[in-house]
């Protein structure tokens, strides 16, 4: 407004110095008192927004810690590897054969074929797969610990390295194990 009146007056020059320096001098305080609103208003909203930014908990360490597991890890152990093949041979061998190879419409529980099948899914995926459609003629027939029993062989047949942990009988923590390739790719 100030800036507009002065460049207006058209005999700006006419106006005796004493009279120019005041116009000046109030045009400056004008803008440090606007200046001052600004800076006194975002003072304000800033004062008034932090109550939100600083009640949002800083996110826990443990968050991140739950971090994936993959089947190259030693997710079972050899025990519940032996245990699974004896399972397997009573209740899997005759659809999917001796060394998982699958025979005619029983696909190979082994080798790319099956690990094309799965990678990028995880053990709960396999888990839930067995426990609800195996046996064909018989599903849902094992148990859960059963059914991990039969992860862990077919994960020790597919020559991923057993460990110290016992691979659970449950698809939640199943969910955090990757299904990868057995070694990483060159
Ligand atoms: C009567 C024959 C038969 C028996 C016994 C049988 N399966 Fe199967 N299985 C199949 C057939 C057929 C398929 C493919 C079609 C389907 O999923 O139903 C299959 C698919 C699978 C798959 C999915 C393979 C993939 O790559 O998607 C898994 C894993 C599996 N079987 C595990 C088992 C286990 C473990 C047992 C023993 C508890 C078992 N099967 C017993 C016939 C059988």
């Amino acid at each position: 407004m100030t800036i507009a009146l002065f460049s207006h007056c058209s005999n700006w020059k006419f106006i005796p110095r004493q009279m120019k320096k005041a116009g000046t001098q109030a045009l400056r305080a004008k803008i440090t008192g606007v200046v001052g609103i600004i800076v006194f208003l975002s003072g304000m909203s800033a004062s008034m927004l932090p109550a939100q930014t600083a009640s949002t908990p800083s996110t826990p360490a443990q968050t991140t810690s739950s971090a994936t597991a993959s089947t190259r890890d030693g997710v079972y152990t050899a025990e519940q590897a032996q245990q699974g093949k004896t399972l397997y041979t009573q209740l899997c061998i005759e659809c999917h054969g001796a060394s998982l190879e699958g025979m005619g419409q029983n696909p190979s529980l082994t080798g790319d074929d099956f690990l094309n099948n799965w990678q990028g899914q995880t053990l709960a995926d396999l888990f839930t797969r067995i426990r609800t459609t195996m046996p064909a003629l018989k599903p849902g027939s094992l148990t859960p610990a059963e059914t991990a029993l039969l992860v862990a062989y077919i994960l020790d047949a597919n020559t991923f390295p057993s460990g110290k942990t016992v691979l659970p009988a449950d698809p939640v923590p199943l969910k955090a194990i990757h299904i990868d390739a057995p070694q990483a790719k060159p």
